[in-house]
């Protein structure tokens, strides 16, 4: 499973990078308010175009999503376009995300507007990561206009799922893959039981119709979910620095290299030096 890095701040991107793990980028709209607001704490003025180019170059030619924020048809084409038109030249690695229903209401007319800019864009040779996905058919349609990934995202369908139960969570607390039982029934969104459901479910539709469009799991929070989604299928997960930072942790590796440091003896460390 590749392993992108969920962000806009390009100094957490370096420093994921420099970790040797990393595959891509993600941003939205929301991660480059946050990246924003901390350079303008930090009395920096940002000059948007420079930044981005950043991001893609630290990126080292590994995909980028940058994100649309049209809400019909023709404009999420003309941004694509545009977006993909300025930057992709500097590290030939932008990707556009589109989300799969820009509505803002739900009886909106606009529904087909994301996946008729897909198809229109990925026609194009754009490639497109089709985000917001909260269904398994969300994420057909999706592949059907041509995306080259599907992000569905898994946080938030158990940040629902409590909701709608009233179970009380902070946003990385674990919520079992396989569902909650409330009173006779299992907690779901029309049989969708977890986040992690949701990407299997994508998964095995994908691979009983041999789509390739790849499954970005988006939206995880802790490392179980993360090994969660790569048992469920997840061609990539997409994380923040926090959650990639978390994955080596085990109090027994810890335990471990304590106890053989207070064992070396000093003709093993000595023969060392003198190796190196
Ligand atoms: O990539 C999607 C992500 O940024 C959303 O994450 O944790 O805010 O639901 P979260």
């Amino acid at each position: 499973m590749k392993i992108f890095i969920d962000s806009a701040t390009v100094s957490e991107i370096k420093k994921a990078d420099s970790y040797g793990i990393l595959d891509g980028v993600t941003t939205n709209p929301s991660l480059i308010k946050r990246a924003v607001d901390s350079l303008k704490k930090a009395g920096k003025n940002i000059d948007m175009q420079r930044y981005i180019e950043d991001i893609l170059k630290t990126a080292k030619g590994t995909p980028v999503s940058l994100e649309v924020i049209g809400a019909d048809a023709d404009t999420i084409i003309a941004e694509g376009k545009a977006l993909f038109r300025r930057f992709n030249s500097i590290a030939n690695n932008v990707v556009i995300k589109v989300p799969v229903n820009p509505a803002f209401k739900a009886d909106d007319t606009t529904h087909f507007d994301g996946i008729k800019a897909i198809k229109a864009l990925s026609a194009q040779g754009i490639p497109i990561n089709c985000t917001l996905i909260f269904t398994p058919e969300q994420a057909i349609l999706a592949a059907k206009a041509g995306a080259m990934y599907v992000s569905p995202f898994a946080g938030r369908v158990d940040d629902d799922l409590r909701k709608i139960s009233g179970i009380e969570f902070d946003k990385a607390d674990y919520y079992p893959s396989e569902g909650m039982v409330r009173g006779e029934s299992i907690i779901s969104d029309n049989g969708v039981v977890s986040g992690i459901d949701l990407v299997s479910q994508i998964a095995h539709i994908f691979a009983a119709y041999d789509i390739k469009t790849e499954i970005l799991a988006a939206s995880l929070r802790n490392p179980r979910q993360v090994r969660e989604a790569a048992f469920a299928g997840a061609d990539i997960a997409t994380l923040p620095l926090s959650v990639i930072e978390t994955l080596l942790h085990h109090h027994k590796t810890f335990e471990g290299m304590k106890s053989f440091t207070d064992d070396i003896v000093p003709a093993y460390s000595g023969m060392l030096k003198e190796l190196r």
